[in-house]
């Protein structure tokens, strides 16, 4: 079996992916000056979020109109894996970023209650399936089983550390941040709702044909068939020769059950209770 720690990096306790790291920059994140009307999408991995990075239609009447020509992941790039192309400081505000970063690595700046955070969540049972195929297909840095990947998740040994610390560490810091929790499934459950909370935190009014544009432009499906929202271009070059898989795969509630065995599923079950007690956000694990 390929052990993915090998393409990872420690720093303060939590795992980068070592490939596409300036470990310059990631020493010196706290400092990095943030503008008051930035706007960061925080995940853990595998939590949708190419799938909220594609909200950035909000600000965009271009994209929403289909004449422009940004791929996500620079409309929406991720702060942590800055390269040497991207000048976060002359980009235009507002600026939008991706982090999967965990709460106590964010610069600093974010503290000031102005810049507007949204914290995507999804069924870590979910999340946990979606990085196996992920971690086997797309980055390839993994060989084994599912029960190997398993315990590699449940031990917090990826990119992103441990799931369950990575959510409750933003939970139980949430005073500290301008932050809104949404939830991968309602997204999927009601597209047009979600967008609206979105909307009414960012304070983005759009009128309802704008509406339309970004819910329809966010669907699965269109967006798998959009080359500016699917990454696909990126995959070959940023993962290498042998990614196959797509950052859009599946994109249901439940896939789990196609994974788990009764056993494993008890074992997830029992953890999770262990580790989720007392936490107050519910989460929906079938459709
Ligand atoms: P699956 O592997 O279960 O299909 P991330 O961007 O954080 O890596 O998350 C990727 C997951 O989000 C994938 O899950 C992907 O299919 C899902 N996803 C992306 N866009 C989606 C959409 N428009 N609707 C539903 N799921 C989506």
């Amino acid at each position: 079996m390929e052990d993915m720690e090998k393409f990872l990096f420690k720093f303060k306790g939590y795992y980068f992916n070592r490939s596409s790291l300036d470990i310059g920059f990631i020493e010196n994140l706290d400092n990095f000056e943030i503008r008051e009307n930035d706007v960061f999408i925080v995940t853990y991995p595998k939590s949708g979020t190419i799938w909220f990075q594609q909200l950035s239609l909000i600000y965009s009447e271009e994209h929403r109109k289909g004449t422009g020509k940004r791929e996500t992941m620079d409309r929406v790039p991720f702060f942590e894996y800055k390269t040497p192309e991207m000048d976060f400081e002359e980009r235009p505000s507002p600026c939008l970023f991706s982090t999967h970063l965990p709460y106590y690595l964010v610069p600093s700046g974010l503290k000031n209650k102005k810049v507007k955070i949204i914290y995507v969540y999804r069924n870590p049972k979910d999340v946990m399936c979606s990085y196996f195929h992920f971690a086997k297909n797309v980055i390839s840095q993994f060989t084994g089983t599912f029960e190997e990947f398993m315990k590699q998740f449940l031990e917090g040994r990826v990119m992103g550390s441990l799931w369950f610390d990575h959510i409750k560490g933003w939970y139980e810091h949430r005073s500290l941040f301008n932050i809104q929790f949404m939830m991968y499934e309602e997204m999927k459950k009601d597209p047009r709702g979600s967008v609206l909370k979105i909307c009414k935190f960012l304070e983005k009014g759009l009128s309802d044909e704008d509406m339309d544009a970004v819910v329809r432009q966010a669907i699965f499906e269109n967006m798998k068939d959009d080359p500016l929202a699917n990454y696909d271009s990126i995959i070959a070059t940023v993962f290498g020769p042998n990614a196959k898989g797509h950052f859009l795969r599946k994109g249901t509630i439940g896939d789990w059950k196609n994974h788990l065995t009764v056993e494993q599923n008890e074992r997830f079950d029992k953890i999770f209770q262990r580790e989720m007690k007392d936490f107050p956000l519910e989460f929906i694990w079938d459709m």
